[in-house]
């Protein structure tokens, strides 16, 4: 299949988000959602919820973060995280790197990307706009490939369901033979979705040199107040020469269920070094902080 039809013109999409151009063939089962009444007072990101009501009548309260059920009714991810919460951050990231590949002079059309915590691929969906070479999905929960199946067929070459921090050798095998070399990951780290383990493990299967494309909640890598040992392992990658920081923008990701930014930081950084045995060990027994 042509992965770039004339109307997917890459020229048109580099700077506009393209889930809203998707919306329109997705048949969204959703006739309202209603976010609770919190009285300014919202709950940590980790226990938003809403109250769903679908075409066919039913209604029930979901929360957020279960994305097994948030992905089971079409339409419902986008627009609640997208059209009512405002989220921008899979353009935000993809833009960040388009600006950093151009200072390389490299050619966004030779990227093989590794989209960690894909879900339903509007990530993927970002790099197949500019033209990537490859794109590999990966989840661990297979609700999410089902999604990415019906919402965005023609977005992964290949979509695994795996959890990084046991990766079966089959899929470590068939991943490593793809040479990917850019690792993209979004509104997927921390809370108790990516943990740091998996993260270093993914990294780890890229080539070298390579891309790194990720977002993370600002907390998340403030060594004061960091919880989820992101602050640690950047700073540890960094130290030790394997990634270079390029760019760092703080933005906001979403709004909360009260209506107040929640403040993210897209990152570019470039492999530069295969990940040291040492570190994988180090990081394979911690999940959190020190
Ligand atoms: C908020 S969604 C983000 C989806 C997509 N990246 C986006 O920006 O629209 C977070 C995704 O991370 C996935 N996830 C959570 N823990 C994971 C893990 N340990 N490994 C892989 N994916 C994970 C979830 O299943 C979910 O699909």
């Amino acid at each position: 299949m042509d992965k770039y039809p004339n109307e997917y013109s890459r020229a048109k999409d580099t700077h506009a988000p393209r889930w809203r151009r998707r919306m329109e063939d997705i048949d969204s089962q959703v006739a309202t959602i209603r976010l609770p009444d919190v009285d300014g007072e919202a709950p940590d990101q980790d226990r938003e919820y809403c109250e769903l009501v679908t075409l066919d009548g039913q209604t029930k309260t979901v929360r957020f973060h279960d994305y097994d059920e948030v992905y089971k009714i079409p339409g419902f991810y986008e627009g609640l995280f997208y059209e009512m919460l405002q989220c921008c951050s899979p353009s935000r990231v993809a833009n960040l790197l388009d600006d950093v590949l151009e200072d390389f002079e490299d050619n966004p059309e030779e990227l093989r990307v590794l989209d960690v915590g894909a879900g339903n691929g509007i990530v993927g969906d970002e790099f197949l706009a500019r033209g990537a070479e490859k794109i590999i999905g990966v989840d661990i929960i297979p609700e999410a490939r089902q999604a990415a199946d019906r919402d965005r067929p023609d977005v992964y070459d290949d979509y695994i369901v795996t959890d990084l921090t046991d990766l079966p050798e089959r899929h470590e095998e068939n991943l490593r033979e793809q040479n990917l070399n850019c690792l993209t990951t979004v509104a997927a780290l921390g809370y108790g979705d990516i943990p740091p383990k998996a993260f270093l493990k993914a990294l780890d299967l890229l080539v070298t040199p390579g891309w790194l494309a990720f977002n993370i909640k600002e907390t998340f890598l403030d060594a004061g107040s960091d919880g989820t040992g992101f602050s640690d392992l950047v700073k540890h990658l960094n130290r030790d020469g394997v990634i270079q920081i390029q760019s760092y923008r703080r933005y906001c990701h979403r709004i909360n269920v009260a209506g107040e930014p929640l403040h993210y930081v897209a990152v570019v950084a470039r492999k530069l070094k295969d990940v040291p045995d040492e570190l994988m060990e180090f990081w394979s027994h911690r999940d959190g902080e020190a």
